[in-house]
């Protein structure tokens, strides 16, 4: 977060937006709330909130933290980046309401944001690659 707010600084003082990519962001908070002085008692929703609060806009891959098949978004509170994307988007993918995607998708990915953004399932996710990273049978059976 430290990083984000001297980018955040330097980027205002030259006129540059922050587009962020937050494809992992739920994982990059819970590693914000493990490790940055100031962040243990806050969730990694109040986390996410805050990265928010420093960037212009975000682009995400839902299929990795947001754990579904397919899709995605830009996400902007820029009125003209939001209107150049509109236009772009029916060229490439669909309208804008869609982007392409079916209902059910994109109800999975409103799921799958809500889910990935729960501190206890961040900490299985993580805690898991951490067992088996450690764990010295799993290493030399499969190594
Ligand atoms: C951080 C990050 N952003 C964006 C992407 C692109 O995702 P996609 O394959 O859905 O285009 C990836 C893919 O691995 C990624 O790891």
């Amino acid at each position: 977060m430290e990083n984000l707010k001297l980018l955040r600084n330097y980027t205002k003082k030259h006129k540059i937006r922050i587009i962020h990519d937050m494809t992992r962001v739920a994982e990059n908070a819970y590693f914000i709330q493990q490790r940055e002085k100031g962040y243990d008692q806050k969730t990694i929703k109040d986390i996410v909130k805050e990265i928010c609060t420093y960037t212009d806009g975000a682009t995400m891959s839902a299929k990795k933290d947001a754990l579904v098949n397919i899709g995605g978004f830009l996400a902007t509170n820029e009125w003209d980046i939001y209107e150049e994307a509109r236009n772009l988007v029916v060229v490439y993918e669909g309208l804008h309401t869609y982007g392409g995607l079916a209902g059910r998708d994109m109800e999975a990915i409103a799921i799958g944001i809500e889910e990935s953004l729960d501190d206890f399932h961040q900490h299985a996710r993580v805690g898991q690659v951490q067992y088996l990273g450690k764990n010295d049978r799993i290493q030399h059976t499969y190594s």
